[in-house]
């Protein structure tokens, strides 16, 4: 008998249709996973789930007595309840690796779009609203190159901002993380720091930590205040890694110049979240990772592992907390 498979909110469509071809897939999108009729009949027989920010707590598990797998679409697991999923002997996989350039990509994309303003000059010279051969001061920039960059988060990604800021941007690297890296510290002649330090002395903080009970709310109103008036800070881990107010608060005082944004409290964000009126943020929905090319990688490594747990061998991405 085929093994059935819940697929959620995204794989992409060639993965899909190959894993159509060996399993029962039920595939859902932008449902209430906790109401929904069918999909808990489904899970109720499901052995694995595959699939992008699915909330998988005690209470959906208490719905999927046969599960064996759950394979995250993502490299952020923060919507796994690992010590539920350990106590069931249930297994948790990501995907990390093939998406490390492209969501180094989107920070600085980030970074660059708030420093130059190009969001808000470009609605500027469509709106028709460029009326001087010579630009008014009062739309310039601040340079990139050349300037403080913190990064809090020396991973993976970290690592991949970080190269982009040396070689590209001639840029000075403050960072800060669990540990220590001194291979990073040479090659990118990167300063490792307490929070305070890089949160008082960087022109540019990227803000690329995975969301745990210990980072969750780490950047708020004190960290704000640390930052330079003439700050930009850049978010691309999770919402929840900053409390969202006080970085409202903060802008709203001039606390900091500006932020960039890939990710917020709530997702999707909500159309009046006064972040959404401010000339001075920049923001995206959450694609970091979101190319033709990277989704696919993503998708296909998610469906590798899936296969490897549902077939009794060892997941390359195993989540071992
Ligand atoms: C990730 O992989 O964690 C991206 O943020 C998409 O959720």
């Amino acid at each position: 008998m085929k093994k059935k498979i819940i697929a959620y909110n995204r794989v992409e469509t060639p993965v899909l249709e190959d894993l159509q071809k060996k399993y029962d897939v039920y595939f859902y999108k932008n449902i209430d996973t906790k109401t929904d009729p069918l999909f808990l009949e489904h899970l109720s027989e499901a052995q694995g789930i595959i699939g992008l920010e699915l909330e998988v707590d005690k209470e959906l598990l208490e719905h999927a007595p046969h599960l064996e797998i759950v394979s995250n679409v993502s490299v952020g697991h923060n919507n796994l309840d690992m010590e539920q999923l350990t106590e069931r002997g249930i297994m948790a996989t990501n995907t990390p690796d093939v998406l490390t350039d492209t969501v180094a990509d989107t920070v600085f994309g980030l970074l660059i779009s708030t420093a130059r303003r190009i969001p808000e000059l470009d609605q500027l010279v469509k709106n028709g609203e460029w009326k001087t051969e010579a630009i008014e001061p009062e739309y310039f920039g601040t340079d990139v190159h050349h300037k403080k960059l913190g990064i809090i988060g020396m991973g993976r990604i970290g690592q991949a901002i970080a190269q982009r800021a040396h070689f590209g941007f001639d840029m000075d690297i403050l960072y800060h993380s669990r540990t220590r890296k001194p291979d990073v510290e040479e090659k990118f002649s990167a300063t490792y720091c307490t929070l305070d330090e890089l949160l008082s002395e960087s022109d540019f903080i990227c803000l690329i930590t995975p969301l745990t009970p210990e980072t969750e709310g780490m950047i708020g109103k004190r960290e704000f205040q640390l930052m330079k008036k003439s700050g930009i800070f850049i978010n691309g881990s999770r919402g929840k890694t900053i409390v969202e107010q006080d970085l409202i608060d903060a802008l709203k005082t001039s606390e900091i110049a500006a932020a960039g944004l890939d990710v917020f409290e709530k997702e999707p964000v909500n159309a009046i979240n006064p972040l959404l009126q401010m000339k001075n943020v920049v923001t995206t929905p959450h694609i970091g990772s979101s190319t033709y090319e990277t989704e696919l990688k993503m998708s296909e490594l998610a469906a590798h592992n899936l296969e490897a747990g549902l077939n009794g061998r060892k997941p390359p991405n195993l989540i071992d907390e």
